[in-house]
């Protein structure tokens, strides 16, 4: 079974879940229903992958109590003015259905704009109000982060960001470990772009897995929240059957060093809010 991450405002967060980003909006209720019905909990979605409606339909008809899921979605770019937070954020519970959401993230910094201290206001202020649970970002800098958190006092509980091993963003984990920020891995399998790599395929056979296991398992082992996305049932059951096997030391330090800061948000991820 997974575990639960602490948190730094006291909640916790399950270390795996289910990545909706590039899945269908006619589709994604019954990948979602899937993912749940295969063990997992957490959903992380966002206003702008428009499939935040067949999220809501899928976690009312998973049969799993709402106090057992943890959903997440994201403050759209557009959104950043209080006002207009509090209308994207409206907009999201109601395609959800819900009352409360578990995690919202502002999804990009759009340092362009210069809003995101008053969007992270405006989230900070709906958590005292009770209908986030807990507040976070995406893509955001170490500057952007020191801002947030000088500007108002209140830390992110994490800062989902690209990571996988060929893009681990080493030199930005001991800023979020001091802060007691935990970082979740978009794109935890490039993309798909690792998955035929000789070096993961070696270690695959090795422990008679799947290269997309091996990696999961290693997003685990190096204490990152994983959100892998598969719009297959047999996939996502792969996906989330993670917990009979262990990578061994030697094994993480073969990952560790296929680093070569291959990620399509580059060094600066601010900057490519542009993808999205
Ligand atoms: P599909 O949705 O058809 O399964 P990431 O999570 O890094 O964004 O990667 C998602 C990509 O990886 C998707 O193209 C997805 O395709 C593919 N994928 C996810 N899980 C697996 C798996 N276990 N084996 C092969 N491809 C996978």
């Amino acid at each position: 079974m997974p575990e639960q991450l602490k948190l730094n405002d006291g909640s916790t967060i399950p270390q795996i879940g289910l990545g909706v980003w590039q899945v269908d909006p006619d589709i994604t209720a019954k990948v979602v229903r899937w993912g749940i019905g295969a063990g997992y909990r957490l959903i992380d979605t966002a206003e702008g992958y428009r499939n935040e409606e067949g999220v809501g339909e899928a976690i009312r008809a998973a049969g799993v109590p709402r106090s057992e899921l943890f959903i997440t979605s994201k403050l759209r770019n557009g959104a950043h003015q209080r006002d207009a937070a509090l209308r994207a954020f409206d907009d999201t519970m109601q395609k959800l259905g819900v009352d409360q959401i578990d995690l919202f993230l502002i999804h990009w910094p759009v340092p362009s704009q210069d809003k995101y201290v008053e969007a992270w206001k405006t989230l900070v202020e709906l958590q005292k109000a009770g209908r986030i649970k807990s507040v976070g970002v995406s893509n955001f800098n170490q500057d952007h982060l020191e801002r947030i958190i000088g500007e108002t006092g209140v830390t992110p509980v994490v800062n989902q960001i690209e990571l996988h091993p060929r893009f681990q963003q080493r030199d930005k984990r001991e800023f979020h470990a001091k802060h007691d920020i935990h970082i979740e891995s978009w794109s935890p399998l490039g993309s798909g772009r690792l998955l035929a790599d000789p070096t993961l395929e070696k270690l695959a056979k090795k422990h008679g897995r799947s290269v997309a296991q091996v990696i999961i398992r290693w997003h685990l082992q190096e204490g990152l929240v994983v959100i892998p996305k598969s719009v297959n049932q047999d996939r996502i059951a792969g996906n989330f059957d993670v917990f009979g096997f262990e990578l061994d030391a030697g094994d993480m330090q073969t990952i560790r060093g296929m680093d070569v800061r291959d990620g399509r948000t580059g060094p600066d991820p601010a900057t490519a809010a542009f993808l999205f």
